[in-house]
């Protein structure tokens, strides 16, 4: 895997051309974005984006997410765009925000989208990667660059774990603000509809549009976003929540009986216990940068269990615990 990192201004240009290249020919580069990295391909090069599914080891029905640079690029394969999903794009691109569309048929192979006849659209909030978009002529397939089921990459280190020698390149950038993956939006009612919580809110999506309702959990027979019912951002060792009266108690009382613990805590909770391994957060959007390289830290340190603090689910924080529960498969220390 060949390492072209960004960071570094005067080499971005020579660093996005070889890229670039990559992708043109059919091949796989991690970019980085907002959130979290991504695996990105041609979206019109088929057998690039089997490959794609292949290496993630990715269910073929899970969708992916058509990364654009700019508004015409849309064009190539998006059939209709309501007018409230465009003042959406307006509002919130490039950014955190995933919009699902009515396909062109016959636009791109069913693959990408697992065959479904909607396709969902982003346009990241980073700036190599809308410049790649824009060499490659072509927009980019764009799932989290993580093995499935496992916590997405939030650094290149951690794409590196993953994939190293099965991708030809990654960007390197490791500025992602945001730390947990877009907001997902069904875009074809009459109003958006939450698929999968991020960092743009139910409110802010009520700001711009006026109405705005968040899926039914309850709905999992037939999930309008596939990838919601596969196991998820899962660790090595076992995920534990803390929350309610007594969470310091809670933990030592854990700790007594599970040595190898790795906690995931506030700095306020964090002061009040003894412990060899924590990583601490000041406040929910901390938490939520540093949330999946935390997971991958502690499984580096050989940890048996992960025990993370709650956070409260208003704005961020909603997006945040969707992860963490799930991470958890919802198991609380009592
Ligand atoms: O922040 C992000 O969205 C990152 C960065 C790299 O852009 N990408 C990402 O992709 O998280 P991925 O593949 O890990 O997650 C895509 C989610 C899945 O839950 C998938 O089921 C859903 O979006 N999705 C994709 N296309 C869809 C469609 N046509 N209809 C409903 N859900 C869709
Ligand atoms: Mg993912």
């Amino acid at each position: 895997m060949k390492w072209l990192d960004i960071s570094q201004g005067e080499n971005s240009q020579a660093a996005i051309e070889a890229a670039s290249a990559i992708i043109r020919t059919g091949g796989i580069v991690a970019f980085p974005t907002e959130t979290v990295y991504g695996l990105g391909a041609d979206a019109f090069c088929e057998p690039a984006v089997r490959r794609v599914f292949e290496i993630k080891g990715r269910k073929a029905d899970n969708p992916l997410i058509v990364h654009v640079a700019d508004m015409k690029d849309l064009d190539r394969f998006v059939e209709e765009i309501k007018p409230w999903a465009r003042q959406l794009m307006a509002a919130f691109w490039p950014g955190t925000l995933s919009i699902v569309l009515k396909r062109k048929p016959g636009s791109f192979s069913d693959v990408v989208t697992g065959g479904l006849g909607s396709v969902a659209v982003r346009m990241p909030d980073n700036k190599a990667t809308l410049a790649l978009i824009r060499a490659c002529k072509t927009p980019l397939v764009g799932p989290s660059a993580n093995l499935s089921g496992s916590p997405s990459p939030t650094k290149a280190v951690h794409v590196k774990q993953d994939f190293d020698d099965r991708i030809e390149a990654i960007l390197v950038d490791d500025a992602a603000y945001i730390g947990i993956e877009s907001t997902v939006v069904d875009g074809r009612g009459d109003f958006p509809v939450i698929l999968r919580p991020g960092a743009i809110t139910l409110d802010m999506l009520r700001d711009v549009v006026g109405q705005a309702a968040l899926q039914d959990s309850a709905d999992v027979e037939v999930p309008r976003s596939p990838g919601m019912k596969y196991a998820h951002y899962q660790p090595k060792a076992r995920v534990w929540l803390v929350d309610g009266d007594g969470k310091a108690e809670k933990i030592r009382r854990f700790l007594a009986e599970n040595e190898h613990t790795g906690l995931f805590l506030s700095s306020e909770l964090a002061h009040r216990i003894e412990a060899p391994m924590v990583i601490t957060y000041d406040d929910t959007i901390k938490a939520a940068q540093l949330f999946y390289a935390a997971l991958r830290e502690f499984d580096e340190a050989g940890v048996a269990a992960i025990v993370c603090e709650v956070v409260d689910e208003s704005g961020l924080g909603y997006a945040l615990m969707n992860r963490m529960k799930k991470s958890a498969d919802n198991h609380y220390i009592q």
